[in-house]
């Protein structure tokens, strides 16, 4: 054979493959996910998302300082509200010393340079598991926002640098960004979860925050699976809005979304590499059928290749370690 072009060429040595690599993932590019929890010295694993933990704020002051310290720049909040603080409104959200706020503070004053970012819904501190109020079995949007951002303002306050809305009611971002300059919060980002689809994936993180829905499903808030085109539309309207990072999730089953979007905006873009996809690599390395370290790198990479400027995922510390070498 006498072949002009020889594909082979670029792929014959590590050291080749490096050099001619698309695609090359930094810690940077990660936010790692904390669940926070009520006590002290707390560190229990969710039985669903083995290797993870929910953790009292001591505990996740010592993690946060280890993720920074592998190069990571980002956490993103969560927090298991206890069942007598949970209501219909989202009351406890707006607590100046609640568990969120408190968090965000001790994280702030433990290691300044962490950008803080706070999960904004209601559904942790919600009866019924929802994202917003429910009036006769229905999940009412205007009276919801008015609460998220008065919540955005109260993590803004206690000095949260970024709040990540992830209810996907109509206008939030907006009313959002209009009462953060109204409170003087000019310095506070929003990540918006802009393309946020009702998905099974989601299961072992309510199982963690305790916040599966009580009573129907998230489908009349939450997006479609069928839907490609909604995806961009939702996303332009929350950039026009004043989203500074819009995300999309899932990541791995909507990476033809995830590259749509970066295609379509021209503000940052994030995937979410949820909790069940997590649980679906955990649960094959303990059958013995994927190598997990590779399984990570890959997946990463596949999600970062597609167009996510920023991948939230709970191998964030694990990727940052296998990163650094
Ligand atoms: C709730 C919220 C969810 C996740 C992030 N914020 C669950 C849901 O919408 O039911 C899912 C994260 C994951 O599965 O890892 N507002």
């Amino acid at each position: 054979m006498h072949l002009i072009r020889r594909n082979r060429i670029l792929r014959q040595s590590p050291a080749i493959r490096a050099m001619v690599a698309e695609t090359i993932l930094r810690p940077a590019d990660f936010i790692a996910p904390l669940f926070i929890t009520e006590g002290s010295g707390v560190r229990e694993e969710i039985s669903s998302m083995q290797g993870y933990y929910r953790m009292s704020i001591d505990n996740t002051l010592n993690e946060v300082k280890e993720l920074w310290g592998l190069g990571i720049k980002s956490v993103l909040l969560f927090i298991k509200c206890k069942d007598e603080l949970k209501d219909n409104k989202g009351t406890e959200a707006l607590n100046p010393n609640g568990l969120m706020q408190r968090s965000i503070r001790a994280i702030k004053s433990a290691c300044p340079g962490m950008i803080v970012m706070t999960d904004v819904a209601l559904d942790p501190f919600s009866i019924y598991g929802h994202d917003g109020i429910v009036e006769d079995n229905e999940i009412v949007n205007d009276p919801t926002v008015e609460v998220l951002a008065q919540m955005s303002v109260s993590h803004a306050q206690a000095g949260a640098d970024i709040v990540a809305p992830s209810d996907m009611m109509d206008g939030r971002i907006l009313a959002i960004r209009e009462a953060l300059e109204q409170n003087n919060m000019t310095r506070t980002g929003i990540m918006a979860y802009s393309a946020k689809y009702a998905s099974c994936f989601y299961g072992p993180f309510r199982d963690a925050l305790d916040s599966a829905p009580g009573f129907g499903d998230k489908k009349t808030y939450q997006m479609d699976y069928a839907n490609r085109r909604e995806a961009i539309k939702e996303t332009l309207m929350d950039v026009e809005e004043g989203a500074d990072i819009v995300m999309v999730k899932p990541a791995m089953a909507y990476l033809d979304i995830i590259r749509e979007v970066r295609d379509s905006v021209d503000v940052p873009v994030s995937a979410y590499h949820v909790s069940g996809e997590y649980a679906m690599i955990k649960a094959a390395v303990k059958m013995g059928w994927l190598d997990e370290n590779k399984a990570i790198i890959e997946s990463l990479s596949s999600i970062k290749r597609a167009g996510a400027d920023l991948i939230a995922t709970y191998y964030a510390k694990d990727a940052a370690k296998l990163i650094n070498g």
